[in-house]
């Protein structure tokens, strides 16, 4: 009896720890896209200069030529937008670069180094002010949320290939 509740007990307690370190583990990761315009241009190195630079740490990443049904999957929350259709050729028209980055608030912070999705009103010094084209050709993708960000990594990676 006193076995089964100390076990009982401490199952508890671990699976609560298990809890917060998997909420840390989340909250410090974020998915990003070095889109089209960028890999085109060949500035794959320039962006991941300023996002390492600005303290974010690439553990994970792939050259994809995105497929019409992962791009279409990918931005299914936009597909009744007008520009739907446009983006989803502009996606997989070159290839991408798919990133998994880690570091505090990573959501947040890598928001802050790419700048507003139009360069037009973006800050200097961000990844889009620098680089970007258009509100479309806009270099780079990052995740808005930590939800998001799970589902995103979980499209496009499998676990064994975020190494760290
Ligand atoms: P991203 O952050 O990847 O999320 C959706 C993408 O749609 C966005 O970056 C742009 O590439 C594109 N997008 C957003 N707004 C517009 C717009 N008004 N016109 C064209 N493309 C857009």
């Amino acid at each position: 009896m006193q076995f089964h509740q100390n076990v009982d007990k401490f199952k508890k307690i671990y699976s609560n720890k298990l809890n917060l370190y998997t909420m840390e583990y989340f909250m410090n990761q974020t998915f990003s896209i070095i889109k089209p315009d960028a890999t085109k241009r060949n500035i794959t190195g320039s962006i991941n200069k300023l996002i390492e630079k600005n303290g974010l740490r690439i553990i994970a990443q792939k050259r994809i030529k995105m497929t019409n049904e992962q791009a279409e999957l990918f931005y299914a929350v936009h597909n009744d937008k007008p520009f739907f259709v446009d983006l989803i050729q502009y996606m997989t028209s070159e290839p991408v670069v798919i990133q998994v980055l880690a570091g505090d608030n990573a959501v947040k912070k890598y928001r802050e180094i790419m700048g507003a999705t139009n360069p037009d009103n973006a800050e200097d010094g961000t990844i889009r002010k620098l680089f970007a084209l258009n509100v479309q050709e806009n270099s780079v993708h990052g995740s808005d949320s930590d939800e998001n960000a799970r589902k995103e990594i979980d499209f496009f990676f499998n676990e064994n290939e975020i190494v760290g």
